[in-house]
C-alpha cells in the first residue's frame, strides 16, 4: 500500500483534533456550495440522490448532503479509523454509511453515484489518474465530481512558509511590493512528485502536481471542467469569517467542479 495513514498516528491525530476544534461544518463561503447550487439547476445533472465522498474525514460534507439536501444515500470512505470513529460520533445519519478504504485501491461500483466529492485529500494520492478513472466509472452520466485540493502554488515548495521580501520594488513598472512584505516562496513548481512536509508533525507525505496535470487528467478521463476557483479560506478561528490580508498573495486551495460526459 502506498498510502501514509498519518491520521491514525496518535500524536498527529491528537494535535489535528486540537487544530480542528472549531465548530463543525464548512463555512458557507466555500465555493463548493456555489457549485452545488449551480449544478442542481442544470438539466444534464441527474437528480442528486446517491452521493460518494472520498476521504470524508469527520463527515461534515456527507452530513450536509444528508441533512440539508435530503439525499437517499451517501457512501463515505476514509483510510483512517480515527477519522471514521469521529465521523460516526459527530455526523452519524441513517442514510450515511462510513466505510474504511484506501482511495488508492478502492473498487467503486459502476455508475452508482450522482455526485462525488473529495476535500483536502487528493494531494495525498500517488496514482491520481487511476483514481480519477475509478471515480469517472462510478458516476452516472452527467454526474458531477467536486474536488478541493491544496493548490499547486501551495504544494510546490517543501518548506511552506512565508518569507520577507528583501528587495526594494523596481523603480519602473507597477509592482507595489514593498521591502519586508511577506512573499510566498514558489519554487520547484514544474517538479512534480512527493513532498515530505512538516505539517502538525514532521514527515507528512503529500504530492505536488501542476495545474495543467490536474486539469488534463480530469479531461483525459472523460470529464468536462465546469468550474474552477482558486481559493484562500476565511480564517474560522478569528470570529467566523475573517480573510487574512496575506492570502491575497497566493491561493491555498484549488476547487474544481467537473462533469462526466453524457454518452
Ligand atoms: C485534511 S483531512 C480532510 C478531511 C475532510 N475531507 C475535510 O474536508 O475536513 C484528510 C483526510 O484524508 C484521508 N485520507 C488521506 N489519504 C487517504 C487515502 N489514500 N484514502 C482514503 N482517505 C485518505 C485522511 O485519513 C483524512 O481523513
Amino acid at each position: 500500500m502506498n498510502s501514509q495513514n498519518i491520521y491514525d498516528d496518535n500524536e498527529f491525530f491528537r494535535l489535528y483534533s486540537i487544530l480542528n476544534s472549531k465548530p463543525n461544518g464548512a463555512p458557507d463561503s466555500i465555493p463548493t456550495f456555489r457549485f452545488l447550487e449551480k449544478i442542481k439547476s442544470t438539466k444534464t445533472q441527474p437528480k442528486i440522490q446517491c452521493v460518494l465522498e472520498l476521504a470524508c474525514g469527520n463527515g461534515w460534507f456527507s452530513n450536509y448532503m444528508a441533512t440539508k439536501e435530503n439525499v437517499k444515500s451517501v457512501r463515505a470512505f476514509d483510510l483512517s479509523e480515527n477519522m471514521l470513529d469521529l465521523a460516526k460520533r459527530i455526523h452519524s445519519h441513517p442514510v450515511i454509511s462510513y466505510e474504511l478504504a484506501d482511495m488508492e485501491t478502492i473498487q467503486l461500483p459502476n455508475q452508482s453515484f450522482d455526485l462525488g466529492f473529495s476535500s483536502l485529500a487528493l494531494h495525498y494520492v500517488l496514482n491520481f489518474k487511476s483514481l480519477v478513472q475509478s471515480i469517472h466509472q462510478s458516476l452516472n452520466p452527467g454526474g458531477h465530481f467536486f474536488a478541493i485540493i491544496e493548490h499547486p502554488i501551495y504544494t510546490a515548495p517543501t518548506v511552506r512558509e512565508w518569507i520577507p521580501n528583501t528587495q526594494d520594488p523596481p523603480s519602473t513598472g507597477s509592482c507595489n511590493m514593498t521591502r519586508g512584505e511577506m512573499i510566498w516562496p514558489l519554487y520547484d513548481y514544474q517538479v512534480e512528485g512527493d513532498r515530505v512536509v512538516d505539517w502538525i508533525v514532521n514527515g507528512v507525505l503529500k504530492r505536488h502536481r501542476t495545474m495543467s496535470t490536474y486539469l488534463n487528467i480530469f479531461m483525459d478521463c472523460g470529464f468536462d471542467i465546469r468550474g474552477i476557483e482558486e481559493f484562500s479560506p476565511p480564517t474560522m478561528e478569528l470570529n467566523n469569517t475573517v480573510h487574512l490580508e496575506i492570502d491575497r498573495h497566493r491561493p491555498k486551495f484549488l476547487i474544481l467542479s467537473v462533469q462526466k460526459h453524457i454518452e
